[in-house]
């Protein structure tokens, strides 16, 4: 295997995976990759040789597809299998999914499964750094980090960033990887949604964290709204009974929208639903940053791509010294 070793490989299962000087670096790392996806010839030789696996088992487009692209952007070659094509169909199960695909020595593995848990145990099996690109409701670590990093482009600072989080929490990887994210890096962070999608248990186990169900109160406090999709696929009938009533208790209508502050902006890890978690107008209104968010999508993972692989395991070059943003924000 040309990459590092199983003993010594750096996984990507949630946001805690990183340390915060590391997140710094990546940021400042994708922020120099911007201008290689505006060249004529999209690519670079960073990572010629390497091999990456795509292994998605849920259904995807954004995570996939810039993963995809900025792999072959840095020269590596890329792999996908997905479930409606692979052997799972027959039968295999997951493990000896994993056992097969670990013979053919990919030097990183990207993992989306529909399991809480799947890409640390996929890690088990793999001698390669394992990427989770969404494991049920657990964590989309790369995901929160297209998200701090579009806030920080945005706003330039994390402390005294006011974020709601707004919908279905409790089954949404975004919100939980975002909650452990943005409230390290400083931001006050308030999250709603109906009261039987915030359960007291998710509130104990995130007390950084504000809990509200009166989105009309937390909308004017907000520096930034990022709204959810609903996940009816994760859960049934009895704990949301219609997409109406969500988006009467959180959808972002145009007249909730009105309430945010001036500078205030929206956000969206997609894929949206208009009219249910956003109006349109919204959604596509210029304080709207969804479009920003899946082009950074692009950046962050192309420089985690090249941290996971080229940067010396364990060794990090900020040392000690501050996160940029630390700095930012004590002269703001
Ligand atoms: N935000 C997100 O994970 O989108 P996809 O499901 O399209 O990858």
């Amino acid at each position: 295997m040309s990459g590092p070793t199983a003993a010594t490989c750096r996984h990507l299962i949630d946001v805690d995976d990183l340390a915060t000087e590391e997140i710094a670096l990546l940021f400042e790392q994708a922020q120099s990759f911007r201008e290689v996806l505006h060249r004529p010839i999209k690519k670079v030789p960073a990572l010629r040789g390497k091999t990456l696996l795509l292994l998605f088992l849920e259904p995807s487009t954004r995570t996939r597809t810039s993963f995809e692209m900025v792999g072959k952007v840095l020269s590596m070659d890329v792999t996908t299998v997905q479930s409606a094509s692979s052997s799972i169909q027959k039968g295999e199960s997951f493990r000896d999914t994993l056992l097969t695909l670990q013979r053919f020595q990919f030097d990183l593995v990207v993992i989306r499964h529909q399991f809480e848990g799947s890409a640390r145990y996929a890690a088990r099996f793999l001698d390669a750094p394992v990427v989770n690109a969404g494991d049920g409701c657990h964590a989309h670590p790369t995901q929160a980090l297209v998200d701090a990093f579009t806030l920080w482009e945005a706003f330039g600072r994390f402390k005294h960033l006011n974020v709601l989080i707004v919908g279905d929490v409790l089954h949404s990887r975004v919100a939980r990887s975002n909650m452990r994210l943005l409230t390290r890096l400083g931001a006050n962070v308030t999250v709603c949604g109906p009261a039987q999608l915030l359960p007291p248990w998710l509130a104990e186990a995130f007390p950084n964290v504000t809990f509200t169900t009166d989105l009309d109160r937390a909308l004017p406090e907000s520096d930034a709204v990022m709204t959810l999709r609903v996940q009816m696929e994760r859960h049934g009938k009895e704990v949301l009974p219609s997409v109406r009533e969500y988006a009467a208790t959180c959808g972002l209508s145009w007249e909730r929208f009105r309430r945010l502050r001036p500078e205030g902006v929206v956000m969206h890890p997609g894929p949206i639903n208009r009219g249910v978690e956003m109006e349109a107008a919204v959604a596509d209104h210029p304080r709207s940053l969804i479009g920003a968010q899946v082009e950074n999508g692009l950046l962050v993972r192309m420089a985690l791509l090249f941290f996971l692989l080229v940067r010396p395991q364990g060794e990090s070059e900020a040392g000690s010294a501050p996160p940029a943003w630390s700095e930012r924000a004590e002269s703001a």
